[in-house]
């Protein structure tokens, strides 16, 4: 064979794939089979985000959750049935896990468009990347072609995938570095904590774990008090009640790191971010500069995208998204 051809074909393998994580992903995924698919799926989300604003926060965390657990393979859709009596949603660890029949809805268009070619994880991928770019975020261009679960894991793979709502830093950069991730991406990512809320009962867990003035990191007199206030110990109501993320919950924005410096952090692992030598420059550097945040973020969320995922005769592509 021709040395010039071989070196051409190599050349569009490097360029077409993304390397050993998420082989077989590539930019131009649906060229051919379904090229409408990404315009199907914003088009949708801009009325949906509208008539609810914050599906965003849901959608972003609900990628999280499915590909934290088994890769990112649309298994957390998978209803419990029969045959999956006690599937991932059943763990405590997806606790506030909303939005997935938005996921159903959005499947159905693209079908109608295209039957069969384009899988439920790629359109969770998709929605995730919208609701950032939606919400004043980055545009992250995301490599595509991931196939959908034939198992669905069970709530005690969940529990053990999932990280605590009170994990500190060090339990953090673990996580993250299981998806390639450096300390620098790791910081960027919790910076989906922009968007969305916190229940009570999540907060109480940290408030908890400290007597009343000694809560563990940054955190202000004036704050943990407003916490307390907000969540009162022994309420009945505490996985309804909740608190914000960041004071502009509905906007991607870098207020994230501003506010966990400023001692108002919600979850543990934000208000131990601005102590710890290793993290706390780089929250620094993201609260100052939120373009940088924002290509920060970008390459983190393409590193979660790629988590273990199925491609090629892997898997298959559902034509429901919440059964098998
Ligand atoms: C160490 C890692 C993480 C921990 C411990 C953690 C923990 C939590 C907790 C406890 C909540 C509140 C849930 C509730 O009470 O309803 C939450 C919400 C949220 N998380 Fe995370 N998270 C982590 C990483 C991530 C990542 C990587 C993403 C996305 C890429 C993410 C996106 C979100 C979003 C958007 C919300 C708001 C959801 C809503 O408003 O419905 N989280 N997270």
């Amino acid at each position: 064979m021709d040395p010039r051809a071989i070196v051409a074909g190599i050349c569009l393998l490097l360029f077409n794939s993304i390397g050993a994580r998420g082989e077989g992903l590539s930019y131009n995924f649906y060229e051919a089979s379904c090229p409408q698919a990404e315009d199907i799926v914003r088009a949708a989300l801009g009325p949906i985000f509208l008539s609810d604003p914050t599906t965003p926060a849901a959608l972003l965390r609900l990628m999280f959750h499915d590909c934290q657990v088994q890769g990112c393979d649309a298994s957390i859709l998978v209803d419990s049935s029969e045959a999956y009596a006690s599937s991932e949603m059943a763990s405590g660890r997806n606790f506030g896990v909303r939005k997935r029949e938005t996921i159903d809805i959005l499947k159905a268009l693209v079908e109608a468009e295209c039957p069969q070619q384009v899988s439920c994880a790629d359109i969770l991928v998709m929605a995730a990347q919208e609701a950032v770019h939606l919400s004043g975020g980055p545009e992250i261009k995301v490599p595509l072609g991931r196939r959908d679960s034939i198992v669905a894991p069970s709530s005690k793979l969940a529990d053990s995938s999932l990280p605590a709502a009170n994990i500190g830093v060090d339990g953090a950069l673990q996580v993250f570095s299981k998806h390639g991730m450096t300390v620098e991406e790791s910081v960027a990512i919790l910076g989906a904590h922009t968007l969305g809320v916190t229940h009570c009962l999540n907060v109480l867990n940290r408030l908890n774990e400290a007597g009343e003035g000694q809560t563990k990191g940054a955190i202000t007199a004036g704050f943990e008090a407003f916490l307390r206030l907000n969540c009162p110990q022994g309420s009945s109501a505490s996985n309804l009640t909740f608190v914000l993320n960041d004071p502009t919950a509905a906007a991607f924005d870098n207020h994230y790191y501003k506010n966990a410096f400023g001692g108002h952090g919600v979850l543990q692992v934000d208000a131990e971010m601005v102590m710890d030598p290793r993290t706390a420059p780089v929250v620094q550097l993201f609260a100052d500069n939120e373009a940088y945040f924002f290509e920060a973020f970008s390459s983190a969320f393409v590193k979660l995208s790629r988590s273990g995922v199925l491609t090629g005769d892997q898997g298959v592509v559902r034509k429901t998204c919440n059964a098998i």
